[in-house]
């Protein structure tokens, strides 16, 4: 169940059932040679519609920029500064509360807007503390889940990519927008296969440590097969972990 292909009184009637939505959020960013600028949006929105469709949960929009600073040297790459997506995330969180959501589960994709989404999460508390002095607003509760770290997902990465998973464009993440979209498949030849480890820092650093793109990758394994593993592992995981959180 997506919100943008629901009506009002769907989702209000969706609200008397549940009070807890799914967000994915994620980066437009470079993955590489052959991974897709969308790829960290496209894995938790991938799962996350799975999810919505196989357990009547409702997958709000996908809040698809995030930080992507150190990809901004490679072309088509989108960031927003911290501070704009605190102020995006707060009023996002704050259009749901005011039509009764209690508890949002943001499935994230990025692992650079782990620190951001944490900061938001301390906003919009902030804001609930001092603004419910004396009223009966129902607590807003967020969790945030990194795809990858659902229960089940990374021995399946793992079993599959045993080497040359890597921790940018990895042939995991990359085989799951394939799944989502078989026709954006590209066959790309690899160089050095497997790609160099390295610190972050800014964006002109980044592209002289990785002329590519990835970091310690071998996309090149990448296939539609094995997103669909990944996929079923990944949905299975929010299942269980979203109904428990519903329920706190
Ligand atoms: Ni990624």
């Amino acid at each position: 169940m997506q919100l943008q292909l629901s009506t009002w009184p769907e989702v209000e009637a969706y609200l008397a059932r549940s009070k807890a939505i799914i967000i994915p959020i994620g980066s437009t960013e470079q993955h590489g040679p052959n991974g897709l600028l969308g790829t960290d949006a496209l894995c938790p929105e991938i799962i996350s519609r799975r999810v919505g469709d196989e357990a009547g949960i409702l997958v709000g929009p996908t809040f698809n920029v995030g930080q992507a600073q150190h990809h901004m040297s490679f072309a088509g790459t989108i960031t927003l500064r911290p501070s704009t997506m605190i102020a995006a995330m707060l009023d996002w969180a704050q259009s749901l509360t005011r039509h009764g959501f209690e508890r949002i589960y943001w499935l994230n994709g990025h692992g650079g807007n782990i620190a951001t989404i944490t900061a938001a999460f301390s906003e919009m508390y902030h804001g609930i503390t001092f603004d419910r002095a004396g009223s009966n607003h129902p607590p807003l509760r967020c969790m945030l889940r990194n795809w990858w770290e659902v229960p089940g997902v990374m021995d399946v990465c793992r079993q599959l990519f045993p080497v040359g998973e890597g921790s940018h464009a990895t042939p995991s993440e990359v085989s799951v927008t394939w799944f989502g979209y078989p026709e954006a498949v590209k066959s790309v030849a690899m160089t050095p296969r497997i790609a160099p480890n390295g610190p972050i820092l800014d964006a002109d650093d980044y592209r002289r440590r990785f002329p590519d793109g990835r970091i310690g990758s071998d996309p090149s394994q990448a296939i539609i097969e094995a997103g669909e593993k990944i996929v079923a592992a990944a949905v299975k995981g929010v299942i269980g972990d979203f109904k428990q959180f519903a329920a706190s």
